[in-house]
């Protein structure tokens, strides 16, 4: 569409055209509700339905056995590193897997209701890797471990699952969430900030195994009480509507139009080989940040020769129709993030905007 841009954003980010299109068709007058989805009660028919078609797109998309809950939380990721913390720590032990900035956040919180201890740390080699299942130390006693699939800042990324040893593995996939099939009967909980791959920011998406709610301790304030949240099936309080509105729109974009979560993650790997190709065959005018066999799909951390060339690379990127490509103020350098939502086309021409930078420069 004219006007706008490849969006590199690492979120809120880009979402599917056909999903903000049919939002658009759909914003003054939802089918069968006389008003916009905006306008009308989370306890009416109509959102009823949304709700459903959102849960169960999510459920086959993924296959999430029948004993496990879909549920959508306010607060997004963040509030879930406080509220997983509440519900399952309660003065006891975790072992948290400290991959990055995200992982580090999420036991800065947790350590407010209990002990996050590092079962390993990615910080001395500068968080350039995921660990390996054999290098974690893991406490057999710990209430659970906690992973971060995908490191957002660092450009980092798990491709298979830390093996517990049968401790409830948690997962924040905020920046990989339904980019890829996932083996969801290795996980108690996973749980992503929409705004990345399934839609606007403010809500998470919260996949929990069932089981895990016997260990919800009394008296915690209802919001933040998984028990309450699945009581309720995620209506406690007013939720964000539209948000869950859009995050059926792109679950249903996925299923009917994608073909599925197997054909997303065949095209995001093709999508990320068209940039890292770019980078390694650079003869290090482009060099990575992450090591090769861990670096994302999702979002391609990378340098080039010096600070006034990425500013300037970046400029004239965003002149070219290339935006969002800063990195992280904490990290410095660029930032393609590249989620399921980014056509195919967007990173050709990151591609051959980064050859032709080359060319210019190198
Ligand atoms: C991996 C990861 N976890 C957590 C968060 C925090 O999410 P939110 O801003 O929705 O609270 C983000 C990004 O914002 C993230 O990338």
């Amino acid at each position: 569409m004219e006007g706008r841009m490849f969006n590199f954003s690492a979120g809120p980010a880009v979402l599917p055209l056909p999903v903000l299109k049919k939002a658009q068709e759909e914003l003054l007058l939802y089918p069968g509700a006389g008003a916009s989805v905006m306008e009308i009660s989370h306890r009416s028919k109509a959102f009823a339905g949304i709700l459903e078609r959102a849960k169960a797109d999510m459920k086959a998309l993924l296959g999430i056995p029948d004993n496990y809950h879909v549920l959508f939380c306010p607060g997004g990721a963040t509030l879930q590193f406080t509220m997983l913390a509440m519900n399952f720590l309660g003065g006891k032990s975790a072992d948290y897997i400290m991959s990055g900035s995200w992982a580090s956040k999420a036991a800065g919180e947790a350590k407010k209701f209990g002990t996050a201890r590092p079962a390993w740390s990615g910080k001395d080699e500068n968080y350039v890797r995921m660990p390996k299942s054999s290098e974690l130390s893991l406490d057999p006693d710990a209430a659970y471990v906690h992973f971060t699939s995908n490191e957002t800042i660092q450009g980092t990324e798990f491709f298979t699952e830390p093996e517990t040893g049968g401790v409830p593995l948690i997962c924040d996939a905020s920046s990989d969430f339904m980019s890829r099939p996932l083996p969801i009967e290795k996980y108690a909980m996973i749980y992503a900030g929409a705004q990345k791959n399934i839609g606007p920011s403010g809500m998470a998406a919260v996949i929990l195994r069932n089981d895990l709610l016997e260990r919800v301790p009394q008296g915690l304030p209802s919001i933040l009480d998984y028990k309450v949240v699945v009581e309720n099936d995620s209506l406690y309080n007013t939720p964000s509507t539209f948000t869950i509105y859009i995050i059926g729109l792109v679950a249903q974009w996925l299923r009917e139009e994608i073909g599925g979560l197997d054909k997303i993650a065949e095209i995001n790997r093709a999508k990320a080989g068209l940039i890292y190709d770019v980078i390694d065959n650079s003869g290090g005018f482009y060099r990575g940040h992450a090591q090769t066999d861990c670096r994302s799909l999702m979002n391609i951390t990378f340098r080039l020769p010096d600070e006034a060339m990425e500013k300037e690379f970046i400029a004239q990127a965003t002149a070219a129709g290339l935006d969002g490509l800063k990195g992280h103020r904490s990290v410095g350098g660029c930032r393609a993030s590249i989620y399921n939502a980014m056509p195919v086309a967007g990173c050709q021409a990151l591609a051959e905007f980064m050859k032709e930078y080359q060319k210019k420069k190198g």
